[in-house]
């Protein structure tokens, strides 16, 4: 039975780990918890899922499927399923929670009364559902994803945002040093899925109503919630990232 690592050796191994591979690190992570799974939404997650493919021990994946998500999102998650041979653990909002919110606000309320009460329903509440039965997850977030929110992301940390008072849970973020050109250029050169809106100017992709291309030299996080504030580019997955 592996141990679950204290506080203490979480913030001793994010420093040593500070600078080491994303192949180190997804190692680490796997060794420590049994109960631990990617979170796959993305381009950066499937590099993940490959390079935790290749250690060849057993991993977990889990998406969370909001109901908004663009076909081709859902033709990329099937085809990283298959490619991968892997059982993706797929997540649901609540239905009667779904109900309630749109018979009360309407299906696009994000644009008036901003992204967070949606994303609370259809992501948090089942990140939060899915997380309590984990001890650890493994994200693929990048310090430079996010200028406003992640720029000072740590390779490990615990997350504070799913943390319980029975539970401290642990977050690892292999590719936290990693740039979106070094995450294409593994993606080019494995000749990994990707997701086919990638081809037609989309970079960060997450549900259709909040996702748009962007222009050449435009930043990646200005294609999601665009009509907000940069500080607030957060829909709650990564609360820990507002300070
Ligand atoms: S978000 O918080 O703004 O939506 P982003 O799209 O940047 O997150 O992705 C950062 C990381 O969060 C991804 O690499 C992935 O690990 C996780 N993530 C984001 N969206 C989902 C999702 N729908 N299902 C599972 N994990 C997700
Ligand atoms: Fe709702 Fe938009 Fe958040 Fe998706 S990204 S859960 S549609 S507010």
């Amino acid at each position: 039975m592996t141990q679950i690592p204290t506080t203490d050796l979480i913030t001793a191994q994010a420093l040593e780990y500070q600078d080491q591979s994303a192949q180190a690190i997804m190692a680490l992570a796997l060794s420590q918890h049994q109960d631990i799974a990617i979170s796959f939404s993305g381009a950066e997650d499937v590099v993940l899922i490959d390079i935790a493919s290749q250690l060849g021990k057993p991993f977990r994946v889990f998406s969370l499927d909001t109901g908004r998500l663009h076909p081709e999102t859902y033709q990329f998650i099937e085809q990283v399923r298959q490619h991968y041979k892997i059982d993706i653990e797929i997540c649901f909002p609540e239905s009667e929670a779904v109900q309630t919110f749109v018979q009360e606000k309407g299906l696009f309320s994000f644009f008036k009364d901003g992204h967070q009460e949606c994303c609370g329903v259809r992501k948090v509440q089942p990140l939060r559902k899915k997380l309590s039965t984990l001890d650890a997850w493994i994200t693929g977030q990048r310090k430079d994803q996010s200028p406003g929110t992640r720029n000072s992301i740590p390779v490990i940390q615990t997350d504070d945002g799913f943390s319980t008072p029975n539970k401290t849970l642990i977050k690892y973020n292999p590719l936290a040093n990693w740039s979106s050109a070094e995450v294409w250029s593994y993606i080019r050169m494995m000749e990994i899925p990707y997701n086919k809106l990638h081809e037609r100017g989309y970079i960060s992709i997450g549900c259709e109503p909040c996702t748009r291309a962007v222009l050449p030299q435009q930043h990646e996080r200005e294609g999601r919630w665009w009509w907000e504030e940069a500080t607030h580019k957060e829909c709650g997955l990564h609360a820990g990232n507002l300070k």
